[in-house]
């Protein structure tokens, strides 16, 4: 069990693309895992990447019941994904704020996929096949970019939609994140 520091935007590991896993169920990957967890509770984030600390590997890990950094966002449930495949659902675009734990202190508004199929594998290297959408949807979409060096900045269409969550927010208590 380790809490990971997570690498910030600028970092060049955080600019590349990640290796596919070849081998399931391994301590190695457990190990991983648990650290990718611990890291993502210490946060308060809602999903991680392996490459956030510094593992070019093809993870992600996301979920939560109630998160104080989104409290509008409705449940998703904890998942491990593995060598995630992502195929839109319809056509449709839909606009959200977004945070990320390597650019601490901002939020974006990101247009993503509404309605998402993704694919991949759990730890153990059992199939994952779902088709979701909204907040669920973004997190996956979000996450998934990491593992292909593509930080939520990098897929803004207006960045006067960006800037310090305490501004943009001032109400919530989210702002001091
Ligand atoms: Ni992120």
């Amino acid at each position: 069990m380790a809490i990971r520091p997570v690498l910030r935007m600028g970092d060049a590991r955080l600019m590349q693309r990640a290796r596919e896993i070849a081998l399931f169920d391994t301590p190695e990957l457990h190990t991983l895992i648990v650290d990718m967890d611990d890291t993502l509770r210490a946060q308060d984030g809602v999903g991680l990447a392996a490459p956030q600390i510094g593992v070019g590997l093809r993870i992600v890990i996301f979920g939560f019941d109630t998160n104080p950094r989104y409290p509008d966002a409705e449940s998703v449930p904890y998942t491990v994904l593995i060598n995630p495949v992502l195929t839109p659902a319809s056509e449709e675009f839909e606009e959200g704020w977004e945070g990320c734990l390597s650019l601490p202190g901002l939020r974006g508004l990101v247009p993503r996929w509404r309605h998402l199929r993704y694919e991949g594998f759990d730890p153990l290297g059992q199939r994952i096949d779902r088709t979701v959408e909204g907040f669920h949807a973004r997190v996956v979409q979000h996450e998934t970019d990491h593992l292909d060096g593509v930080l939520y900045p990098m897929r803004m269409k207006d960045m006067s939609r960006f800037g310090f969550t305490d501004l943009l927010f001032p109400d919530r208590a989210e702002a001091s994140e």
